[in-house]
């Protein structure tokens, strides 16, 4: 099956799979680094991991245009109904479910979650995705990092999509760190570089990784996409 991942800057991404369109974290308005436009951007689904302006971004147009069915915690759906957001489905920390897309499971992550007008955003998540062919993904949004990354790894991931920005989330050093204890195939560093704050060498930190760990690594540039 062939699946499809593009990073449209900062922490939003794109998967084609299964001949749909889930974005995640679609905060391109106001985005220095974003490769496509709200107005443009396809989604049947978007996946919204907290309540900062930088991952929902732009989620509340792209699901009026295009009636994608927006993903969150049970807080961020409200919140998005309440701002006429036609379709949600709520999920929780540790809850699962199969979509048409694969099954998604939240995981947790260590950061805040305020929505742009100061409403309770929840607590913040990663995903773990399972395409339908099985092979498993794991977007850990912001976090820093913790320990019970090696449970999520012990599912067996085939893709992590990790930050590496510093400041808000985890840094190059901590993110190394959680490649050791998730142990994926391949990792793919995000959240770095859309603003000098969380300005990175991301390829000095992919040689490390692949220096010190078995994990293969990926650097894209924002629009670049990887296959598979
Ligand atoms: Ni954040
Ligand atoms: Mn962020």
């Amino acid at each position: 099956m062939k699946t499809t991942l593009t990073w449209l800057g900062h922490s939003a991404w794109q998967l084609e799979t299964a001949g749909l369109n889930v974005l995640i974290d679609p905060f391109f308005t106001g985005n220095p680094k974003a490769s496509v436009s709200a107005a443009d951007v396809k989604a049947d689904f978007i996946l919204i991991s907290h309540g900062h302006g930088d991952h929902i971004g732009d989620t509340v147009a792209i699901a009026q245009r295009t009636g994608a069915t927006c993903i969150a915690t049970f807080e961020i759906t409200e919140w998005l109904r309440k701002q006429g957001v036609p379709r949600v489905h709520p999920m929780n920390t540790g809850g699962a479910r199969t979509f048409p897309f694969g099954n998604l499971k939240f995981t947790i992550a260590h950061h805040t979650s305020m929505l742009p007008d100061g409403s309770n955003g929840g607590n913040p998540v990663g995903f773990l995705i399972r395409l339908q062919d099985g092979r498993k993904i794991y977007h850990a949004a912001d976090t820093g990092l913790f320990y019970d990354m090696k449970l999520i790894g012990d599912e067996g991931i085939d893709l992590a999509i990790l930050p590496i920005g510093d400041n808000f989330t985890m840094g190059p050093d901590d993110a190394l760190r959680a490649v050791r204890l998730i142990q994926p195939q391949r990792v793919i560093p995000t959240h770095f570089g859309t603003w000098d704050l969380i300005a990175q060498d991301a390829r000095a930190w992919a040689q490390r990784v692949q220096a010190e760990t078995a994990t293969a690594t990926t650097v894209l540039q924002p629009g670049e996409s990887w296959n598979f």
